[in-house]
């Protein structure tokens, strides 16, 4: 997280774990610079309190990730995201230059992701005004092509710009998905840094123990060196038409990643949906049903992971 990040005096009280009413009596004693603005430094912050990662936010951050191509991270991501709306606000953060997800909703969106990041000392949009709504308790930040600039870190925290645009957000949603590209790079290493959790959709049919592995690299690599709270959640198998024993297939996964009891068939109304540029509840609420269940899990598995 960059350190001159500004936050609100509700998010420094939420982030150095106290009250809003005990965090503005202690900020008026301690004179701290920026409390009557409503914008604190975030390294003034830590001048003055011991900051709890730990205690930061209620939301937990879920990104979709396989560097192969068209394993259904979109699908996934879309139709979890659709399942846990049904219950708790969720967002979508379409974080792929391709812009699937986005463009099955809207054609050209006016502003996307990359005008929220501030890359390069570009001016930067909050990412609450570019937000928008998919379903009941259920928004998207969009992307566009525009996204595939980002590629080299010239400074340490181009690697949390992510990170710091879904700060202020945190606290408005309980989940929150991030659709990561098919590839390894910042990109990816920023939704990584983000991330609470991983979660990998694994297509049964090209199945590729190779890729596997080298995802698996990539997440010890940013669990040891930048973001130690990440966790895997675990693999999700998709496509599945019972060409394999689902058994073998999952102890070979085992290897690296836990795998989800929940497994996604593969069904024809599923990119038929993504045609018709509807939400799967609404085009087929019977294949609906897979995804419920795996959001019932997610939600137990982070329940036992938070314990
Ligand atoms: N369970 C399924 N049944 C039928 N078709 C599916 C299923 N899951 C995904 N698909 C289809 O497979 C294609 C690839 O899926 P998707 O776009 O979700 O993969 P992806 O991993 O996001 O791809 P990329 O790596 O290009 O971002 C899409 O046309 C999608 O509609
Ligand atoms: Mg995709």
């Amino acid at each position: 997280m960059s350190s001159n990040l500004e936050l609100t005096v509700e998010q420094s009280a939420n982030l150095v774990g106290l009250s809003l009413k005990d965090f503005k009596e202690k900020a008026k004693e301690l004179k701290i610079p920026g409390f009557k603005s409503d914008k604190i430094k975030r390294n003034i912050l830590e001048k003055y309190f011991k900051l709890t990662e730990s205690q930061e936010y209620d939301s937990h951050v879920i990104a979709i990730s396989n560097q192969k191509g068209g394993e259904g991270k979109t699908t996934l991501s879309l139709a979890l995201g659709e399942a846990l709306a049904k219950e708790d606000k969720t967002l979508l953060i379409d974080w792929d230059p391709q812009a699937n997800a986005t463009n099955l909703f809207h054609k050209e969106p006016e502003k996307t992701i990359m005008s929220a990041l501030g890359y390069r000392n570009k001016d930067k949009v909050p990412l609450e005004t570019i937000l928008l709504p998919l379903a009941k308790n259920y928004d998207l930040v969009p992307a566009s092509i525009e996204l595939a600039n980002l590629t080299t870190p010239y400074e340490m925290s181009d690697f949390e710009l992510l990170k710091d645009a879904l700060l202020p957000l945190r606290s408005t949603y309980k989940y929150i998905i991030i659709d990561c590209p098919p590839s390894l790079g910042l990109i990816l290493e920023n939704a990584l840094i983000c991330a609470d959790y991983v979660l990998v959709p694994i297509q049964t049919r090209a199945f590729s123990v190779q890729g596997i592995k080298d995802l698996y690299e990539t997440i010890e690599r940013i669990q040891k060196k930048a973001n130690p709270r990440l966790k895997l959640l675990g693999a999700v198998l998709n496509q599945y038409e019972g060409q394999k024993a689902l058994s073998g297939l999952a102890e070979s996964i085992k290897k690296y990643f836990p795998v989800f009891n929940t497994f996604i068939r593969r069904k024809e109304t599923i990119p038929q949906s993504q045609a018709k540029m509807m939400l799967l509840s609404d085009y087929d609420p019977i294949s609906m049903k897979y995804f419920i269940e795996l959001a019932e899990e997610v939600r137990s598995k982070i329940n036992v992971q938070e314990k």
